[in-house]
């Protein structure tokens, strides 16, 4: 028995895990420490009342033999696919068909498998920094070398070039807006000459919009779909996690259309028989938690969390901004990019913020090489802990 290699050029440890395993034994050195932590983008607010009320009501339908539900079909019950379609495209004006959405356990699920429909010769166009997924998912896959970086720095406001006439032709192309880490956000006009390049050279977006709800005055776009040209060069990937808080119940979507036709074979027929034989769907009970997202209370209560958690980052990024950084984000994005203080790095930065502050980030150069110099604040933590780590980082960063 050979193992897969291809695993074996990965980093030794997920980012996330790392960040865990240091804060652990920073407690455990530190016991009387209080740790506030603002590193995984993982939601605090607990789910609101009209999903639990549908959860109840699934649970008890699950109990009685006449209700009882097995298996879900494939890409997901109608009725949940149904809210979806109106509320995200077609009340947008995008016109997408039933089967072209699949339901799924989450977005990074879905950013991971979908590799799998491709061929692992493809390159890959990835930018740094970047959410770290989409490089581990394709080195797992056997695509290292096929990996082109597409450097995002301030200058640009993090928005990558489009290759020009010289540069190498990326197969496939991963965006992420608003982005993930910097926060930044990509224009109508910006996402036009993506999918005009990836319809130019047949190559193939995967836009992953799972914090597209953090964009609230229609200036930018929440779909690649709202782009003209789009359906028939990009994959969509989107979360009910950062949206609804569901990071805990795990529910996402992917959007296949069929104009996406490669090597002669529609995509979404591929994605429908890899999902068919490799995943049994969501269950039941979270897809009628999904479902409660899209009624007139869900809607009114989720926005209500959003507002709450765009507070935070908004706290966090004046907060920063007055202890003297230059921070990025947290105006269309749960994220704020702070620049760290000359002499650090991103990992040195991040004990210094620990140890002063008991303040824990992520670290920038874990979202690639162009991530050195940064550290990553989640606004997603609670209003008093939010507000208690930037008075602490004030205190011990800011101008005395
Ligand atoms: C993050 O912190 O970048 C995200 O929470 C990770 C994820 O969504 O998987």
């Amino acid at each position: 028995m050979k193992i897969n290699k291809n695993f074996l050029d990965l980093e030794a440890s997920y980012l996330f895990s790392t960040v865990n395993k240091k804060t652990r034994e920073f407690i455990a050195a530190h016991p009387e420490a209080d740790v506030i932590k603002l590193s995984i983008g993982d939601v605090t607010k607990p789910l609101c009342p009209a999903v639990i009320e549908a959860m109840h009501k699934a649970v008890d339908e699950m109990a009685d033999e006449k209700t009882f539900r097995g298996y879900p079909p494939e890409q997901g019950y109608d009725f949940i696919r149904e809210k979806i379609l109106e509320w995200d495209y077609t009340k947008r004006g995008i016109n997408l068909q039933l089967d072209e959405i699949f339901l799924s356990d989450g977005a990074k699920s879905d950013c991971g498998n979908i590799g799998d429909i491709f061929a692992t010769d493809n390159t890959v166009a990835i930018c740094d920094p970047v959410y770290p997924v989409y490089i581990d998912t394709n080195i797992m896959n056997g695509r290292k070398d096929k990996i082109i970086i597409l450097p995002c720095s301030a200058e640009t406001n993090f928005l990558p070039a489009i290759p020009g006439a010289g540069d190498s032709v990326p197969d496939i192309i991963y965006l992420c807006f608003p982005n993930n880490p910097t926060g930044t956000v990509a224009s109508k006009e910006y996402l036009k000459k993506w999918v005009d390049y990836a319809n130019a050279h047949h190559s193939l977006i995967l836009f992953d919009s799972v914090y597209e709800a953090f964009i609230t005055d229609g200036k930018y776009p929440k779909s690649i779909y709202e782009i003209e040209g789009a359906k028939s060069c990009a994959i969509e990937l989107r979360s009910f996690s950062k949206t609804a808080g569901f990071t805990g119940l795990r529910c996402g979507y992917t959007v296949v259309p069929h104009d996406l036709v490669f090597d002669g074979t529609e995509l979404n027929t591929l994605w429908f028989r890899r999902q068919s034989t490799k995943f049994n769907g969501v269950s039941y009970v979270t897809q009628r938690a999904a479902e409660a997202v899209y009624s007139e209370e869900g809607q009114k209560e989720i926005q209500e969390n959003l507002s709450f958690y765009r507070e935070n980052a908004r706290i966090i990024f004046e907060g920063v901004t007055a202890a003297g950084f230059k921070a990025f984000g947290g105006q269309y994005s749960p994220y704020v990019w702070l620049q760290i203080p000359q002499g650090f790095t991103s990992w040195t930065f991040f004990d210094e913020l620990l140890e002063k502050c008991n303040v824990v980030g992520t670290p920038g150069s874990g979202f690639g090489k162009m991530g050195e110099g940064y550290l990553r604040l989640t606004g997603f933590g609670s209003r008093e802990r939010t507000i208690e780590a930037v008075e602490r980082i004030k205190k011990a960063f800011g101008k005395k």
